[in-house]
């Protein structure tokens, strides 16, 4: 999704900025621009769509300056060219924006400001902002003033920053609904969309909260929250100063081909990693800081909705199955952008647990607000500490599985899953109805998934490599699981499509003969999971039914099924795991499939074409 950067300090503001933007690629974008002010108030606009590079070329010739802002545009209003992508300018060209989000009502401003003389150059809905601070800054005595009173004009949602002509020495930025973050470094300040943006300059960060604006000079800064009126004042706040605990090598491939293929080989570390300091494997206790405080509230909690989107949606999938079996708590899993159109029905006992890699995910956020607003409970499993999700939530836990930088969703699922697992083993002991045993023994095998995952990326990496390079040029792929490993196969499809372009479907096995099945030709190939598990025979049935129309099997077996080795084209293996807890490395073949299919196909894994890492529109 789009990403802004802004800088004022000492050094090379546009070198700097145009760095930042570089680190937000991997975000998605279709266009960039970079906008700049010298100390005498002369500024500078470069843009161009398409990569960051062609603008870097257009930037040769700005002269240094100390102020800077930039932007990564993800078209949502106005197709993807010079004219749309940001930043945008007003009338004068004095007053430059940078916006991620989205103005509900840019027609009637737009409308207004047109009759009033404004004219507009861009199809976007964040030129409007623009134009309103140059009209408001006509009257008030700041920029800060101007800014403030434009966004009470503004319905929907903006992370935003501003720099002026006629103010050379500031950089303004604000939030509603949009992430920012401001950056302290040594005598300079950083605005970022993203902490990945500014993490090369400092780790000391301030997340701004949804209607505050930060104001800086080379010396100064100040945190104010918006005026709710063009006649309201803003109020000057405080805020904590965070650090952030991940660097920039962090964020880099060490070595593999794709941030993608990267994060698939940390499974072992992110499995770790969650579960790190929750396992008291011997007494079949979970421990979590993040929920103990509120242990009263969670042991009235009569039911479970998670709500996510895509990958996250898929993850609480195997959630409720957790919950169900290990907590016996009634559990749903909804997906984000659908929960508030339900209407959802919930009360003070509904814990809502919001499932979320970027913790900005805008459907998701909404979906917290409208369970808060309706008295429920609200939880999350975020990755991004900070993140608005993880900030909004009134209790939760962070998956730590590290800077997630490929589109494509892979250690993070992992890595949910494992706080899934564990959350809802918490539950049940916490309602007693998991015995301290039998919670002991599935910790106990939980803490042994690190070492088989290492194992299992080693051994099935072979097999995987040839069912991919036998099938990666079809059209059509079925993926099918049963029970617990149904989200699995929901979520190896998703890959598959996502990332190498191939139509693919998960289904239910089970579901097959009540409509897919139809599709079924010589040759269509389908990816069975199917472990030595309670269903296992149905989905041998399954397996029976698809080949008897000429399907073509890939089966995700368990290590000594000898029997799956007649029926399937394909056979790549899996160690035996407890049911319910398969789902946390049944997963890895799929996403290892889906890789090197796309790989094969001559895709860039990591930036798919359409796709944004982070969703911050509904
Ligand atoms: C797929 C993928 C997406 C995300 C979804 C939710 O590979 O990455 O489906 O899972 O956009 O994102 P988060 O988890 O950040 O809320």
């Amino acid at each position: 999704m789009c990403g802004i950067v802004g800088y004022i300090g000492r050094r090379d503001a546009v070198g700097i900025a145009l760095k930042g933007l570089k680190r937000l690629e991997y975000r998605g974008y279709d266009s960039a621009g970079i906008a700049s002010c010298d100390a005498k108030g002369v500024v500078f606009l470069e843009k161009s769509p398409g990569k960051i590079a062609s603008l870097e070329r257009k930037l040769k010739h700005i002269p240094p300056s100390i102020l800077a802002i930039g932007h990564t545009r993800w078209a949502t209003h106005g197709e993807p060219n010079f004219e749309n992508a940001h930043p945008h300018a007003d009338c004068k060209n004095e007053i430059f924006i940078a916006h991620n989000g989205i103005i509900e009502n840019h027609e009637t401003i737009r409308a207004a400001l047109t009759q009033e003389g404004h004219s507009f150059r861009s199809r976007t809905d964040s030129e409007v902002v623009a134009h309103l601070v140059e009209r408001e800054r006509a009257s008030a005595s700041t920029l800060e003033e101007a800014v403030t009173r434009a966004l009470s004009y503004v319905e929907g949602t903006f992370g935003l920053a501003v720099i002026s002509a006629r103010e050379p020495k500031k950089l303004i930025g604000a939030r509603r609904g949009s992430p920012l973050l401001v950056g302290l470094g040594k005598k300079e300040y950083l605005l970022a969309s993203d902490a990945a943006a500014i993490i090369g300059r400092t780790r000391r960060v301030i997340y701004l909260d949804d209607n505050e604006m930060a104001v800086f000079t080379p010396s100064s800064k100040k945190i104010f929250t918006l005026a709710h009126s063009p006649s309201g004042a803003h109020k000057e706040i405080e805020k904590d100063v965070r650090t952030i605990d991940w660097t920039v090598e962090d964020s880099q491939k060490e070595g593999f081909g794709s941030f993608m293929e990267k994060e698939i080989f940390e499974a072992p570390l992110v499995i770790e990693n969650a579960l790190r300091g929750h396992v008291l494997a011997k007494a079949g206790e979970v421990k979590f800081g993040g929920l103990d405080m509120m242990r009263d509230r969670l042991s009235q909690t009569n039911r479970v909705i998670f709500v996510g989107c895509g990958t996250s949606h898929y993850a609480s999938l195997v959630g409720k199955y957790f919950f169900e079996t290990f907590a016996r708590l009634p559990a749903e899993a909804v997906l984000a952008s659908e929960f508030r159109y339900q209407p959802p029905v919930m009360d003070g006992k509904t814990a809502v647990f919001a499932i979320s890699q970027s913790g900005e995910t805008a459907d998701t956020l909404e979906a917290v607000r409208e369970a808060k607003r309706k008295g429920a409970l609200t939880l999350g499993i975020v990755n991004v500490v900070g993140s608005s999700i993880a900030r909004e939530v009134q209790a939760g836990v962070y998956n730590h599985a590290g800077p997630e930088i490929a589109v494509a969703s892979t250690k993070a699922f992992i890595s949910q899953l494992c706080v899934l697992a564990l959350s809802a083993i918490y539950f049940g002991r916490l309602r007693k109805t998991l015995a301290a045993l039998e919670a002991s023994a599935v910790l106990s095998e939980l803490l042994s998934y690190p070492a088989r995952a290492r194992r299992l990326l080693t051994d099935a990496r072979s097999d995987v490599d040839r069912a991919a390079e036998a099938y990666h040029k079809v059209d059509h792929f079925f993926f099918l699981g049963r029970r617990y490993n149904w989200p699995v196969a929901l979520e190896g499809a998703l890959k598959l499509k996502e990332i190498s372009y191939i139509h693919a479907e998960g289904y239910a096995a089970g579901e097959m003969k009540h409509g897919p099945l139809a599709l079924v030709n010589a040759g269509f190939p389908a990816f069975m999971v199917i472990p030595r598990d309670s269903v296992y025979e149905k989905t041998v049935s399954n397996i029976q039914e698809l080949k008897a129309r000429g399907a073509k099997i890939i089966a995700l077996a368990t290590e000594g099924d000898d029997a799956i080795a007649k029926l399937a084209d394909h056979v790549i293996r899996i160690p035996k795991l407890r049911e319910e807890l398969s789902p946390i490395l049944s997963v890895i073949p799929l996403q290892l499939f889906a890789h090197r299919a796309a790989v094969l196909r001559g895709c860039d894994v990591d930036r798919p074409r359409n796709l944004a890492k982070s969703v911050t529109v509904e």
